[in-house]
């Protein structure tokens, strides 16, 4: 068995901590261009409703195991339902971490040298479609974007081998609430730009008639990805919660921080968009167009989108330390003696693995697979197969292996949540969310 475990050293660090896996850039870069991809509003309101009742019930049900049982994802399951299968939600989530890491960290690595140039060029009198431009030559330099991509990979390292509470806590808890600052100053000016509120409409008005079983799937994934769900990365964060925390309103801040920060992220790019004459459907790239040009229209844009560049690399650390920590926490067990040499290696070995996603806006960009490059087809495998598939088997397993009355008993541990309330969450989690992905699995392989 395992060593004693880390905890955090206050409620405020969990929260934060917890919150910082989920906010990254699922809200703030993933979410806007699968909006602008996928149909807008349609997409944001499915997706809001995906967040709410199937990611809060799914987030309470990861809290719950983890903090049961204080015990990392893996290690968690095998308590739980020994001598079975099911420790393999673990390892799939492990293997999902690993593969998310590699190509988060080569937009981690795009942030980066974004923020460099934010800081020696600042916005150099650039404005509207030349940002379009810069990108396209900035990360098509393999060298420049492999290297970028390495840093970050190595910034990640550095903060995950010093251990739970010394790492990641002390950053949450300053960066989170200035990034929101900062945010609503571009969110002001967004929406103020002449034009703007056709962007506006285009983010907040659903129109049905662009919705398919894809827009639903992805918006699916996208739930998952921004709340950190599936990957049980959640289990191993509140295993090292103790008991005096309420996991019920722990799980509805992060699902309302989360969901306040994407409608910003979707209030600060597409008015701009709009009032730039810019694309959105333009994929991946599309904050990196359209930020820089928000802030050419700012006084002291230049200041601010240095602000903005590190506060957003920041976040993203935080999303990036909780994979690579499942990771290390999966295999050192929370040795601590074995903890600096598993965050090397199997960050280097990350590294390594996102090295073709780093070049596929580049030397690799005609590399494709099923019609994808190899970054978008990572991300698709991620966002839109394994996150729903761990989350559909966090959803069956919970209600199957553990007793309804034990998992009401954990869950009221400080808090006072009614047998009502309960209820439904249990009904979300058993009947609702497994349908629900069955469906949208289904009905994107065309059987029903
Ligand atoms: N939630 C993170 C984001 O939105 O950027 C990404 C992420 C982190 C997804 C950890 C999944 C995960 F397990």
């Amino acid at each position: 068995m395992s060593q004693k475990q880390d905890q955090w050293t206050s409620k405020l660090g969990f929260i934060l901590a917890a919150a910082g896996s989920a906010i990254g850039l699922g809200a703030i870069w993933k979410l806007p261009y699968v909006a602008g991809t996928s149909g807008g509003g349609a997409f944001f309101l499915i997706f809001l409703l995906f967040t709410i009742f199937l990611g809060l019930p799914l987030l309470l049900t990861e809290f719950t195991i983890g903090r049961k049982t204080q015990h990392e994802a893996i290690t968690a399951y095998r308590m739980l339902a020994p001598g079975t299968f099911w420790h393999w939600i673990g390892k799939l989530g492990v293997a999902t971490s690993f593969i998310l890491l590699s190509f988060y960290s080569v937009v981690g690595g795009w942030i980066v040298i974004y923020l460099t140039r934010a800081i020696t060029e600042g916005l150099a009198g650039r404005e509207g479609t030349e940002f379009e431009q810069l990108f396209g030559q900035t990360i098509s330099n393999p060298f420049l974007a492999v290297f970028a991509h390495l840093i970050f990979m190595v910034l990640t390292i550095l903060v995950v081998r010093g251990g739970v509470q010394k790492g990641i806590e002390r950053f949450s808890k300053i960066m989170m609430p200035a990034l929101f600052i900062l945010f609503l100053i571009i969110v002001i000016r967004s929406v103020t730009l002449p034009g703007a509120m056709e962007g506006v409409e285009f983010f907040l008005m659903p129109d049905f008639s662009s919705v398919t079983g894809e827009t639903i799937l992805f918006a699916l994934g996208q739930a998952f990805f921004s709340l950190s769900l599936g990957v049980s990365i959640m289990v191993t964060y509140s295993s090292y919660l103790k008991s005096s925390e309420s996991l019920p309103r722990s799980a509805v801040s992060i699902v309302g921080l989360t969901i306040f920060i994407s409608i910003l992220a979707g209030l600060a790019i597409f008015p701009a968009v709009f009032s730039f004459g810019l694309e959105p459907a333009e994929g991946p790239p599309l904050i990196f167009i359209v930020l820089p040009t928000v802030f050419s229209a700012i006084p002291f844009g230049s200041v601010f989108f240095v602000a903005f560049m590190a506060l957003l690399l920041f976040a993203t650390l935080t999303s990036a330390f909780s994979l690579l920590e499942m990771v290390v926490a999966s295999v050192t067990k929370n040795d601590p003696t074995k903890r600096n040499k598993a965050a090397w290696t199997i960050g280097l070995l990350i590294f390594v693995m996102g090295i073709p996603s780093a070049l596929s806006y580049g030397v690799m960009g005609d590399v494709l697979i099923f019609g994808n490059n190899f970054f978008d087809a990572l991300d698709f495998l991620v966002s839109n197969i394994m996150l729903p598939l761990g989350a559909l088997l966090i959803a069956i397993f919970a209600p199957l292996k553990i007793k309804k009355d034990e998992l009401y008993e954990e869950i009221q541990k400080s808090s006072s949540i009614k047998r009502g309330l309960f209820n439904t969450w249990y009904i979300l989690v058993k009947y609702v969310t497994p349908v629900a992905i069955i469906i949208a699995f289904l009905n994107v392989l065309g059987i029903i």
